[in-house]
């Protein structure tokens, strides 16, 4: 396919080595690629092949040992700590397969927290993160701790969370890694959804099948390298 608008993520030549007590090791191999706005990319792999090595890359958790990542135009492999963690907070919407919502706060403050830190003022922070809730359908569990929510809630909490600051994109790591099989149903309708809506999701995950039903395309890395990049049609069908 090509294309001819500017991509919103690309990776150059990257690599990254990990300098371990006996030898380095080659996580990452010179990768190079470009994502497209309103794609949905999952990048696919068995264990070790380099998937949360690039996830923390793309996610500014840790910087490449030599190439460049630029996101909206910024260069973040060049980014210091400080600038790396607003980029953080204002550019990537993170998923994760355990949640990471805090024990101690409601679904509702829990969904407001990211706007907390872009500096929002308490009465705009809360509608705003009632306007999520009700989106992934939870409004009636706003005052609920993540312990009384079931596992598909508590992803739920954690999706409108990602969404709720705007961000350029969704970075999603193993989403339904920790559901039984109904509540992923559930969670890949939403992630279909958001697709539909044109956000842009780049999904890690070992799962093929989940990525089939999802991606419009397909990133297999092995051993630190890209072995397929291929377009794809999501197969997820919807129930109704
Ligand atoms: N902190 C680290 N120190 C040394 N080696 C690491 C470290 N993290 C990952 N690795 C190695 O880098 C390779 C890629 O790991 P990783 O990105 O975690 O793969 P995946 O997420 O696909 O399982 C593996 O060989 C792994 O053992
Ligand atoms: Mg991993």
């Amino acid at each position: 396919m090509a294309h001819t608008e500017t991509p919103l993520i690309e990776i150059r030549r990257i690599n990254r080595i990990y300098n371990s007590e006996t030898a380095p090791v080659n996580a990452l191999n010179g990768i190079s690629f470009a994502i497209y706005e309103q794609t949905f990319v999952s990048i696919v792999g068995k264990s070790g092949s380099g998937k949360s090595t690039l996830l923390n890359l793309i996610g500014g958790m840790d910087k490449p040992t030599s190439g460049e990542i630029i996101v909206g135009g910024k260069v973040i492999s060049k980014m210091t700590s400080a600038e790396l963690a607003r980029y953080r907070r204002t550019d990537v919407g993170m998923i994760f397969q355990s949640f990471n919502l805090i024990a101690n706060m409601t679904a509702l403050d829990n969904v407001a927290l990211p706007l907390f830190f872009a500096g929002a003022s308490e009465k705009a922070r809360l509608a705003r993160a009632a306007e999520l809730l009700e989106m992934v359908g939870l409004s009636h569990r706003a005052t609920h701790r993540p312990t009384e929510l079931s596992g598909g809630e508590q992803q739920r909490v954690a999706i409108a969370r990602a969404l709720v600051a705007n961000p350029r994109f969704i970075l999603a790591d193993e989403p339904t890694g920790n559901l039984d099989s109904r509540t992923t149903e559930e969670i890949v309708a939403m992630l279909q959804r958001l697709r539909e809506q044109g956000k842009t999701i780049v999904m890690i995950t070992h799962d093929l099948s989940l990525a089939e039903l999802l991606s419009t395309r397909i990133i297999t890395l092995k051993d630190g390298n890209i072995i397929s990049d291929e377009q794809h049609e999501p197969q997820f069908q919807s129930a109704k």
